[in-house]
């Protein structure tokens, strides 16, 4: 199958292809072994114009799409999902809340600028211990005092969170009445009250840094809201869907990955006096799997297309991010077969894929809560 893609769009993909072979392929083994970041990396996607290619140029952009960016998170992840969610978090869940936001063309500028450009990372402060799914359930609070609005509470699982300057902040005006106060600010990291709790260590996406962001008597202007009190749950939502995009391209972008090293290795591998690739039922399985990677292609392609399109696509996004997802833990289980006991063995990279395939069925919304949203359109 082969969507047509314009010259610019070809060109961003050959870009983020060849520095993903060149320049991230060869230490993912070990930054997944050793549960580290090269901010290098970002640095230079920021250096090469990916992560602001959704976002006009008067915020630091690049004045493309989703489609181009769908494309580059693609091509990043089949070699290094970890470097995939830590661009696309940056981009999508960071980046989007401002540009989706009520903020001034000053304060949007101020905070995406320094992010697009790869300099600084980006944390996206939405979920707490008691709110995962239940994104509503909110915790934090944001008093307002004068010119200021001051934050208590805790953030988790916040991808970037050890490492970013600059977050933004999901919080609560008035808890009395919940999320008919929910709001949202830009956080510098080094406001005083800013520190990182808690460091995950993760199954996968290990090279990915995630933490819990503490917060206690943090004083923001109030000139960084980013949703006045009642809008932050909808930007939340909004945001949310464009992330899932992102995610979604790093589910195929997993899935072709162990794909290719599986589909090479077969015609390498030899036994009972021909290549693995002779084997009927191994070969059928392989054509089911690119069936499968083609189809959620055509999905994660057309919700890319439908957000560049102006059109409301919380569901073609939602869509592409389940089945993207659900291909790529499939893929990525059945390319551990096909390798074997070489599979399960590091220098393979198709068992790391695996590890790092869970959690795209899981964060930025659970496949269930995917499948809550597309079948809470069915029956109206
Ligand atoms: N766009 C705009 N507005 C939306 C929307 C959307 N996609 N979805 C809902 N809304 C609006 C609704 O219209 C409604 O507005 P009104 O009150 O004016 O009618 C309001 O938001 C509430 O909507 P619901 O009643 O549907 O909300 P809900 O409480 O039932 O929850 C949910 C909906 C889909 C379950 C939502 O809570 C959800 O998406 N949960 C998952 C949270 C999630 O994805 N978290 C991931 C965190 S980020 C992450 O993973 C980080 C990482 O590091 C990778």
């Amino acid at each position: 199958m082969n969507l047509t893609l314009n010259d610019e769009q070809k060109r961003i993909q050959t870009l983020a292809r060849e520095f993903a072979e060149r320049e991230v392929k060869p230490g993912a083994i070990e930054r997944d072994e050793t549960s580290t970041y090269d901010v290098g990396l970002f640095n230079k996607l920021g250096k090469l114009g990916l992560i602001g290619l959704p976002y006009p140029t008067t915020v630091g952009g690049q004045g493309m799409g989703y489609l181009e960016y769908a494309l580059a998170v693609e091509e990043i992840s089949k070699v290094d999902a970890s470097l995939g969610i830590s661009y696309s978090v940056a981009t999508s869940l960071y980046g989007g809340t401002i540009f989706n936001s009520s903020a001034s063309e000053e304060v949007k500028k101020k905070f995406m600028a320094p992010v697009l450009s790869g300099e600084h990372l980006g944390g996206f402060g939405l979920t707490e211990h008691g709110a995962g799914s239940d994104a509503a359930g909110q915790k934090t609070i944001a008093k307002q005092d004068g010119d200021f609005y001051i934050l208590n509470g805790s953030k988790c699982f916040n991808t970037n969170g050890p490492l970013a300057d600059y977050y933004v902040i999901y919080a609560l005006t008035d808890p009395s009445v919940g999320t008919k106060s929910m709001t949202c600010f830009a956080v510098e990291r080094s406001t005083p009250g800013v520190s990182i709790g808690h460091i995950e260590n993760k199954m996968g996406i290990r090279s990915a840094q995630v933490s819990e962001i503490l917060l206690d008597n943090v004083r923001v202007p109030a000139a960084n809201m980013l949703a006045q009190p009642g809008e932050g749950f909808k930007l939340a939502m909004k945001t949310l869907d464009c992330g899932r995009i992102g995610v979604a391209a790093q589910g195929l972008g997993i899935a072709e990955g162990a794909f290719e090293i599986a589909r090479k290795y077969m015609m390498e591998r030899e036994q009972f006096g021909k290549p693995i690739s002779k084997q009927q039922y191994l070969a059928f399985k392989m054509a089911e799997l690119y069936t499968k990677i083609q189809g959620a292609k055509l999905l994660v392609y057309g919700a890319a297309l439908a957000h560049d399109a102006g059109t409301r696509f919380t569901v073609d996004a939602a869509m592409a991010k389940m089945t993207a997802t659900d291909v790529a833990m499939e893929v990525t289980t059945e390319a551990v077969q096909m390798l074997g006991g070489n599979g399960y063995m590091r220098e393979y990279e198709v068992e790391r894929m695996m590890r790092d395939a869970k959690i795209t069925q899981i964060y930025e919304g659970t496949n269930e809560i995917q499948r809550l949203v597309i079948s809470g359109t069915l029956f109206r």
